[in-house]
């Protein structure tokens, strides 16, 4: 008798690569890192973990996120949720820059540190540091025990679960949703999100799992349909607008680290300074264009990659038939509230990065140079 399996292939679940079983196991992560901590008829989030008293909350004027990587492009995203529903400016930093930099900190500043592994050297230093200046620092992290838990003032486990695939997945999506849970709780504290508020958001979080787990064979089968006409493609360009630029970032890192294929990631708005330049009739651009505040000026970005011909792929919205108008490359998208686009245009991104590469021979979950984590600086 034949055996087909071995222990690697069991733990991957029936699935080809780890990173393919963490991109599906994404609405599992999400639930683990919401559940328990939102009560589902108010809406109201408890974190005790985080050690932060409705009195600081309030006294909070400043916040600092520090991360590297596909963490750092969290930080992005939470940066647009916090100044926008819990009304406090915040600052987003590279760890490794972050470090080094003439820092203004006070015990009104509080830091937020977010580490899959809770080992990255930079993000750990950045974390000392801030402390030593009197602020205060959390740590969103998923790996329990690791040394940033360990010295955090507070801990926000996103609970995902082990990554295996160097390339973040859920993780990401675990970290977003931890961020959002933190977003409602600290607009919550301090008076900037009212009841019904509360309970909008609440909803729209708790509910983007099943969307997710309905909607992923199908954004599978999207993307695998379309890749055959790109994966040989040398660069590649993302773009997108407010809550979608630091999705657009993160799914020019995946296709970087996975695939080898150059890739940059760029805000929509930004394209006429410069990027514009590469675009010929060789060139593909991801544009992602969900149907929010911010949708048309997308589009009339768009116009003009297509008028001087870039080959457009473009992630939108179900029903928003305008899009066809400018290109066949469209990856349909349920239209779900506008915060959580974030978490969902993530999913096609990755799967982009995961079919291309693959379709290319690379090996995805181990791919040549990187690491899981970066203890050094
Ligand atoms: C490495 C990994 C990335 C990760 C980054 C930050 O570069 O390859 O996937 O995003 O480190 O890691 P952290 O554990 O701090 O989230």
């Amino acid at each position: 008798q034949t055996i087909l399996w071995n222990a690697a292939m069991a733990e991957k679940a029936g699935f080809k690569h780890f990173m393919l079983k963490e991109i599906f196991e994404q609405p599992q992560a999400i639930t683990n890192t919401v559940s328990g901590r939102v009560n589902p008829e108010t809406g109201e989030v408890s974190l005790a973990e985080i050690n932060l008293s409705a009195q600081e909350c309030r006294n909070i004027d400043r916040i600092f996120l520090v991360a590297c990587g596909t963490s750092w492009h969290a930080a992005l995203v939470a940066k647009y949720w916090i100044e926008r529903h819990a009304k406090i400016p915040v600052e987003v930093d590279i760890a490794s820059e972050f470090r080094y930099r003439h820092l203004l900190i006070d015990e009104r500043v509080l830091t937020i540190t977010i580490s899959q592994s809770g080992e990255t050297a930079d993000t750990l230093a950045g974390m000392r540091i801030a402390r030593k200046m009197g602020s205060k620092a959390i740590t969103i992290c998923n790996v329990v025990g690791s040394t940033m838990t360990r010295e955090a003032d507070g801990t926000v486990y996103t609970h995902a679960g082990p990554e295996i695939g160097v390339a973040s997945t859920k993780a990401f999506t675990s970290q977003l949703a931890a961020l959002f849970l933190f977003t409602i709780f600290l607009g919550r504290h301090r008076g900037t999100i009212d009841l019904a508020k509360q309970q909008e958001l609440a909803q729209a979080l708790i509910g983007i799992p099943a969307i997710i787990e309905h909607h992923l064979p199908k954004i599978q089968e999207q993307v695998g349909a379309l890749i055959e006409g790109y994966y040989d493609c040398r660069d590649f360009l993302f773009v997108g607008r407010g809550l979608s630029y630091p999705i657009a970032l993160e799914g020019a890192l995946k296709l970087k680290e996975i695939s080898y294929i150059h890739a940059e990631g760029y805000a929509s708005g930004e394209l006429k300074h410069g990027p514009i330049a590469l675009i010929d009739k060789e060139m593909p651009i991801v544009a992602m264009v969900p149907q929010d505040k911010v949708y048309h000026k997308t589009i009339s970005n768009i116009e003009e990659i297509k008028a001087r011909q870039g080959r457009l792929i473009l992630i939108g919205s179900e029903g928003d038939s305008h899009l066809l108008t400018i290109t066949d490359d469209v990856v349909w998208l349920p239209k779900i509230h506008e915060d959580m686009n974030p978490i969902l245009y993530t999913i096609p991104a990755q799967l982009l990065a995961y079919e291309i590469a693959t379709r290319r021979g690379c090996d995805v979950d181990q791919p040549r140079n990187l690491a899981k984590s970066v203890t050094v600086e």
